[in-house]
């Protein structure tokens, strides 16, 4: 299967040791490609506010050249995964800009089909508090998107480094990772027959009558009308 893994961070520290170690898991259930994205360098612009994505259309965003091949990766996958440690209670800056950057894609705006189908796990470490809030930032944009499962794994660490964790911790660490790949890998295989959950219809039913009410010229409608959803 397919994966696209943004890293949040560019730090090969505890938040990407543990990513590996979800990889290695996944591994062990089938052949699986990897796409994978480096905070800041693969996207190093924080958003400008042109709303260009919203009103003229994704390809006018002056960093598209960044955002739209991180996209197609998006697209093209069978499974998301998000990784970010906690900064000052929070996901990193870059982790934050990239979101940004894809608001256009929210289900008021012009969400993609193919996130219907789409599974997604979130990873975040911290030395001792906020993997919570790192979850919800990235797991409220993912449900925007219209992603249909997102998953979730946030660990305590109490030490900046890997080595100065205790082996059974690192054990208890490993164990739950493995739970949670399993689980990601069956959610992801099993895609097409994932349900869409009430949250999203409620959402899509009120978007549909808001956006019918647009002027024709609206992007968004537009795309909207294009889609047949209206
Ligand atoms: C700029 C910065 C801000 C941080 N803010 C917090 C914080 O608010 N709370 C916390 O418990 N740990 C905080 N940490 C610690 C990291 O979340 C923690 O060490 C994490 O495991 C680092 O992941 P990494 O090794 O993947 O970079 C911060 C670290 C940095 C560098």
């Amino acid at each position: 299967m397919k994966f696209c893994i943004i890293h949040g961070s560019p730090r090969r520290g505890n938040t990407y040791r543990l990513t590996e170690m979800f990889k290695q898991e996944l591994n062990t259930r089938g052949d699986n490609d990897y796409l994978e994205f480096f905070l800041p360098q693969d996207m190093p612009h924080f958003c400008l506010g042109c709303y260009n994505c919203f009103l003229k259309g994704e390809d006018k965003c002056p960093h598209a050249p960044y955002i739209q091949p991180i996209l197609t990766a998006i697209k093209e996958a069978d499974g998301l995964i998000f990784t970010s440690p906690v900064y000052v209670m929070g996901p990193t800056a870059q982790m934050k800009a990239l979101l940004d950057h894809l608001g256009y894609l929210y289900i008021p705006h012009r969400p993609l089909e193919e996130m219907f189908s789409k599974v997604a796990m979130i990873i975040s470490t911290t030395a001792g508090a906020g993997t919570g809030k790192v979850i919800k930032t990235i797991a409220t944009n993912l449900r925007y998107w219209g992603v249909a499962k997102i998953y979730s794994c946030g660990f305590k660490l109490f030490a900046v480094n890997w080595s100065n964790i205790k082996p059974a911790k690192k054990e208890r660490i490993k164990s739950v990772i493995s739970k949670k790949a399993a689980t990601f890998y069956h959610s992801a295989q099993n895609r097409a027959k994932i349900k869409g959950n009430i949250r999203r219809y409620s959402l899509f039913q009120f978007c549909k009558k808001l956006i019918a009410s647009y002027d024709d010229d609206n992007l968004d409608k537009q795309y909207w009308v294009e889609k047949g959803w209206l």
